[in-house]
């Protein structure tokens, strides 16, 4: 057994699932030279929600906030997470933009791309595996762990081999949910290790109050990597803490190596900033507490909270408990994907559909239709052909890589933001995130001239800007 390395998220994972991604480069860049002296695996930094964040939250150009990083984290590989064919969105994009994509993440300093499929798909993956190896970069082929009448470690380990055999560097088991119990852990990462010849790392939310314990077990099996939070953006829906782990392992054969002073500095660092966003309202202390439902009706908390919502929306909190178990139904009729974005939302929203119009599948989502339709991909497990025509009548679903459907689109991209774009990254900043991007390159326009729009007349800015 070699040593443990530690993947650290606090600049991604952790304040996206604490404080709703709304961490500033401001408040990053004082700790980047600190965490690079760690000897960290890697710095998960970038992603979906933390690229959609700067542009709509805080006027920030993400592209400028990877550059930033890697200007002061010149020994420790960032890291970012992709999901797969729908790069930092929720829909398929044609080749020319993902490799685009993967192309310009890598010039701008990311190292190593995790990449997943919502269905683990692994022809969600292709294009983006293929683009990181030509790029020179390492792609991380990572699958949606989820527990389902069709999920074993058979499965997982199958599909783990495909992301191998397509040429990924290492493989990790992303529990986006916190389900993985420790010794369901350990046998995975057991069956994994002895499989595979490419470091495994492991992904959990403490969200259940298990992370601490799945990771234990997980080393004694294994695993090379693990992904934690340092403490003050740590646990609840975040990662297990970074010190803690640390100590944990420290003297025995999986020591990690790491300096717990140094981690403690960084600690110390951000302590601050954790107080900032709890007095703010947005560090919620309720999303600290374990909360084993998850583990109770394996529905994400994220999941959870957004059913709630809905059913607060529509006053019918009463059918509450009906649409908890409606959601493992439509999941068996959509052939048992797991839930994570974007599958969690389009389940969770055909539950409650089913439940309030007292009929099931009497309405149906676009969303549904184009899942059952194969537009997302192959399911883990065969549609009942039946279900298949319940929901598309005479449409015969596809059965081809959905992206190969897909004309390429840059040049269009590039001609309707041509008026405002600095920079070629503005092209892919706007394909992927069109209004939000929009805005900020308006306001990054106005300001050249002058008029600042955040200090401005609102109701006069709204003009301008609708
Ligand atoms: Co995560």
């Amino acid at each position: 057994m070699g040593k443990v390395r530690i993947t650290e998220t606090i600049l991604r994972d952790a304040h996206q699932s604490l404080i709703a991604t709304r961490m500033t480069t401001a408040e990053m860049l004082p700790a980047v030279e600190m965490l690079d002296d760690v000897g960290y695996n890697a710095l998960e930094c970038w992603g979906g929600a933390t690229f959609d964040a700067c542009l709509r939250f805080l006027n920030e150009d993400p592209w400028e906030r990877l550059r930033a990083i890697k200007k002061l984290a010149k020994k420790t590989p960032l890291q970012m997470l992709l999901r797969g064919q729908n790069l930092l969105g929720y829909k398929h994009y044609p080749d020319d933009v993902v490799e685009y994509f993967v192309q310009k993440s890598i010039a701008n300093g990311i190292d190593i791309i995790r990449i997943f499929d919502a269905l683990n798909d692994p022809r969600n993956l292709e294009k983006a595996i293929s683009s990181c190896l030509k790029e020179g970069g390492h792609p991380q082929g990572c699958i949606s762990y989820t527990t389902s009448p069709y999920h074993n470690t058979e499965i997982f380990v199958n599909d783990a081999k495909k992301l191998e055999s397509m040429g990924v560097k290492s493989v990790c088991i992303k529990d986006m949910a916190g389900l993985l119990s420790p010794k369901d852990a350990y046998d995975l990462i057991k069956s994994l290790k002895s499989s595979l010849k490419v470091p495994v790392e492991l992904h959990t939310h403490y969200t259940s109050g298990l992370g601490s314990m799945t990771y234990l077990r997980a080393i004694q099996a294994g695993v090379d990597i693990i992904d934690t939070a340092i403490s003050p953006f740590s646990m609840g829906t975040s990662q297990p803490p970074t010190e803690p782990m640390v100590a944990a392992l420290s003297g025995t054969e999986y020591d990690t190596g790491l300096d717990i002073k140094k981690l403690n500095e960084i600690a110390v660092y951000f302590r601050p900033i954790r107080e900032k966003y709890l007095e703010k309202g947005t560090l919620n202390p309720r999303m600290l507490c374990p909360d084993i439902n998850a583990l109770i009706c394996q529905v994400p908390g994220g999941m959870l909270s957004n059913l709630v919502s809905q059913l607060k929306q529509a006053g019918a909190m009463d059918k509450f408990d009906d649409v908890l178990n409606e959601v493992p139904k439509v999941r068996a009729d959509l052939g048992y994907p797991p839930l994570v974005t974007p599958t969690s939302q389009i389940i969770g929203s055909q539950a409650v559909l089913n439940v309030l119009s007292g009929e099931r599948y009497k309405v149906v989502t676009n969303e549904v239709k184009g899942l059952v339709a194969g537009e997302y991909g192959k399911t883990p497990c065969a549609i009942d052909p039946g279900f298949v025509k319940q929901i598309l009548g005479d449409k015969e679903p596809i059965t081809c890589r959905p992206a190969d459907l897909l004309e390429d689109k840059l040049p269009e991209f590039r001609r309707e933001v041509a008026g405002y774009i600095e920079k070629e990254e503005d092209v892919l900043s706007y394909a992927l995130f069109p209004k939000p991007a929009l805005e900020f390159f308006k306001k990054r326009q106005f300001k050249k001239y002058g008029y600042d729009a955040d200090n401005s007349d609102p109701a006069r800015m709204s003009g301008i800007m609708s």
